[in-house]
């Protein structure tokens, strides 16, 4: 029976390859380009050299970007107030392509090489079997016959070299990554003990803001629905399309040092766990976004939305992408997003993103209404029964607790 494997390359998904070939499976590989900066084709030679019957190799960047960030960009999602999601929206689009190779070759399993322990395996399983019912999941790292055999990384080594699977020389990093065109990822390894500090070479999407230039540097970033359609730089180019835009904001912003953070956060399964993550363009996106959302969007629509952009981050983060909930939020979202355009004007300098302007066709911003100078079209003696009438509980509340306190 044929299986279609998630294989990246690396030591654990080459020894799960020859694992499951051994067990009697055909087995098919899939890697999806998510613009990770990767040796696609020596991950292609490695899997039919190990006994693949195919491997396909899927550019993913495109739908990634215009699929799965901008409804991100549009909710200003981050779970638990700091992490941009990064995994977690590149999960489903992953999980997509592989069902898509798995009919096309009528697979009757999947496999992949995610832990035990995290929101990864949950992720791509719950994506799978929303997209095709009938496939069957193989997860090794679940699997008392692969644990049993394979304790630790040892194990793993020993076996390639039984087997001969070449092992790229492990440089000295002992963290696991996890990379594509939005963020990389670092757990595990020495960050597991959240007092330890994180090697300062660990990062490499962003310069250290302390290393960052000590020039900023100016761009302007034109919405329109809610999603960016225009960066413009100070020298007055342009950058259009939706993939270029993303990674040029990546190069720009990986240069001033924007967008790291080190956080502890909360597994889906349960466990908390520290991890640190760079996202250059994210982080950029989403101050300008909330700009110009908050120019264009009405405060009581704007209320609704961040109920909605809660609902959304643990939405994402659980891996309910293809869930009737999910479905729902991200069309109410998108739906507040029609006003949702302008041009924001930011300032980049040592980790930081500065908006110093915005203008928008679509402003709800009244300059005659809000001026200290003019009355414009407000009665500033209708003022005075507003406040006086939303003091009214509050004046009622505290005349009750003196009562109840002086007795
Ligand atoms: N903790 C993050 C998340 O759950 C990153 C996970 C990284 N995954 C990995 N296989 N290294 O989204
Ligand atoms: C893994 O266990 O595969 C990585 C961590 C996670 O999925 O949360």
């Amino acid at each position: 029976e044929t299986v279609v494997l998630a294989y990246s390359g690396g030591l654990d998904t080459s020894c799960i390859l020859v694992w499951l070939i051994e067990q009697g499976y055909k087995v098919i590989g899939f890697l999806a380009d998510v613009g990770q900066n990767e040796d696609f084709e020596a991950a292609r030679a490695k899997a039919m050299k190990l006994g693949a019957e195919k491997m396909y190799i899927e550019d993913c960047k495109k739908e990634f970007v215009e699929e799965f960030i901008w409804p991100a960009v549009q909710a200003n999602a981050r779970y638990e107030e700091r992490y941009l999601l990064g995994t977690a929206l590149a999960r489903p689009c992953i999980a997509r392509k592989l069902i898509e190779v798995a009919k096309k070759e009528s697979a009757t399993y999947i496999s992949h090489g995610a832990t035990g322990k995290g929101n990864d395996q949950v992720r791509f399983e719950i994506a799978c079997y929303a997209l095709m019912p009938t496939i069957k999941v193989i997860a090794p790292w679940r699997m008392e016959s692969f644990l049993s055999r394979f304790a630790g990384r040892n194990e793993l080594l020993q076996y390639a070299t039984e087997k001969n699977i070449p092992v790229t020389a492990t440089k000295a990093k002992s963290w696991s990554m996890d990379a594509n065109l939005m963020h990389i990822s670092y757990e595990s390894g020495e960050l597991e003990d959240p007092a330890t500090e994180a090697a300062s070479d660990m990062y490499l999407m962003t310069t250290d803001p302390e290393n960052a230039p000590d020039i900023p540097e100016r761009i302007s970033i034109e919405f329109k629905n809610g999603f960016p359609i225009k960066v413009i730089n100070k020298d007055g180019t342009v950058v259009d399309d939706a993939l270029k835009l993303f990674l040029h904001l990546n190069e720009i912003g990986g240069k001033h040092g924007i967008g790291r953070i080190d956080i502890i956060e909360n597994r889906f399964i349960g466990m908390k766990s520290r991890g640190c993550y760079e996202t250059p363009a994210g982080t950029i996106l989403q101050a300008a976004h909330i700009d110009i959302e908050l120019l264009t969007m009405d405060r009581e629509v704007f209320k609704l939305k961040q109920y909605l952009k809660t609902q959304f981050e643990s939405q994402v983060y659980n891996g309910m992408w293809f869930s009737p909930e999910c479905e729902y939020t991200r069309s109410c979202i998108a739906l507040s997003q029609e006003v949702v355009e302008g041009t924001v004007h930011l300032k980049l300098y040592k980790g930081g993103v500065y908006v110093t302007a915005r203008e928008s066709p679509r402003s709800l911003y009244n300059q005659d209404l809000v001026s200290m100078y003019i009355e414009g079209d407000h009665n500033a003696s209708d003022a005075a029964g507003f406040i006086r009438l939303n003091a009214l509980r509050s004046r009622e509340f505290q005349r009750l607790k003196l009562k109840v306190t002086s007795k």
